[in-house]
């Protein structure tokens, strides 16, 4: 049986100041932990064994996963002190893991969200005789990413830095944060100090001749990396345009989870989520955003495309689209915050105090 490990130790500074409080792969989306669809999925491809790199807040993670049992998983968690960047991640959990040298063992972002056929990246990392397997998805617009070349055969032949112009743009598919690694890659990393897969293992392999193997998997993919993709990752997962066997429901418009209560004339729209103890107020809107635990969206607000932080409070006739609300914040009643604005944790806008149009 293959066994996994999964990244989930970075500071995930591009999610702030959702990630003051919390690490990226705990913030809920679509009403549980981020992490809960991915070791779900993982599960699903028929994974037992996980091994959990963590660093950044790492003490959270155990208390909520336990042993895995639960999921039907053997988690174990493994603590950097100070990071060690993805590969040395990787290279710091290899004395847990079973497999042997030539033995293929799973590798995953933690920050990922994908309906990539994953015992099918398995099958084509053995059936190549690969040394890694890259899981490449092709975007639209690969100006913001490093490329990921491969010949008729899939084999890679480069890792290109961000194209600085249209000439540098040789292919569309990019590194989509999974991997097959032979255990013996992984023993080879150097362990005493940082090291990053993306920037010095995978170049270095194909340098010294190893056989890197891509695989282009059109599913549904997506970084959440940043909060509109947060969000959007978390309204796809409920409208089940992403997949993920963990959803706390059945996917549809929006998911309202035990303990939230939403005012009768409110509406809910666009894949929003409303957690445990939140509260949804007469009139208010809601299109395309989670709102976690214990917040409070009062009476006709209107929130489009964005997260509102546990225990926040959102004040009547508010208008929010495209913002982030850290726990904990206030937002008094009469704002209006766009185009990201991200209100920090525990923060007060007094009442009227911001808008993006006159007040007429
Ligand atoms: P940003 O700070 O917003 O770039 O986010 P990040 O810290 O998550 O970095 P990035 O998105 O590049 O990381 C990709 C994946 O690797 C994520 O799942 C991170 O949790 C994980 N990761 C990054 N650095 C480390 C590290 O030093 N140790 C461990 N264990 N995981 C890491």
């Amino acid at each position: 049986m293959t066994e996994a490990i999964l990244l989930v130790g970075g500071k995930g500074t591009r999610l702030r100041p959702l990630t003051v409080r919390t690490p990226k792969p705990m913030v809920p989306a679509a009403g549980v932990p981020f992490l809960t669809h991915q070791l779900a999925r993982i599960r699903a491809a028929g994974v037992e064994h996980v091994v959990l790199a963590t660093s950044y807040l790492a003490e959270v993670f155990e208390p909520y996963f336990g042993d895995g049992a639960p999921l039907g998983l053997r988690l174990e968690y493994v603590t950097e002190v100070d990071p060690l960047g993805t590969g040395g991640a990787i290279r710091n959990v290899a004395d847990r893991l079973s497999s042997g040298a030539d033995e293929p063992v799973l590798v995953f972002n933690g920050d990922i969200l994908t309906g990539l056929d994953i015992a099918g990246l398995v099958d084509r990392h053995v059936a190549a005789g690969a040394d890694v397997t890259l899981h490449l998805t092709r975007v639209a617009d690969p100006r913001a990413f490093g490329l990921v070349p491969t010949d008729a055969t899939g084999r890679v032949t480069a890792f290109l830095e961000k194209p600085q112009s249209p000439e540098e743009i040789v292919t569309d598919q990019i590194n989509a944060g999974a991997y097959v690694f032979n255990r013996s890659v992984i023993d080879a990393i150097p362990w005493d100090r940082p090291v990053s897969v993306e920037r010095e293992t995978f170049p270095g392999l194909l340098a010294e001749g190893a056989h890197l193997q891509g695989v282009v998997d059109a599913s549904y993919w997506l970084d959440l990396g940043t909060p509109q993709a947060f969000v959007r990752g978390s309204a796809d997962l409920v409208l089940g345009r992403a997949p993920s066997p963990a959803l706390p429901g059945s996917p549809g418009d929006h998911l309202v989870l035990d303990g939230a209560e939403v005012a009768p004339d409110a509406k809910l729209t666009g894949g929003t989520s409303v957690a445990a103890g939140a509260r949804i107020r007469s009139g208010a809107r809601v299109h395309g955003s989670a709102v976690l635990a214990g917040a409070v969206v009062d009476t006709d607000a209107c929130v489009r495309d964005s997260l509102v932080g546990a225990g926040a409070r959102i004040g009547a006739g508010c208008v929010l689209d495209g913002v982030v609300v850290g726990d904990g914040a206030t937002v008094g009643r009469g704002n209006e915050l766009r185009h990201g604005a991200r209100v920090w944790c525990d923060a007060t806008l007094p009442a009227s105090s911001v808008r993006f149009s006159s007040d007429r």
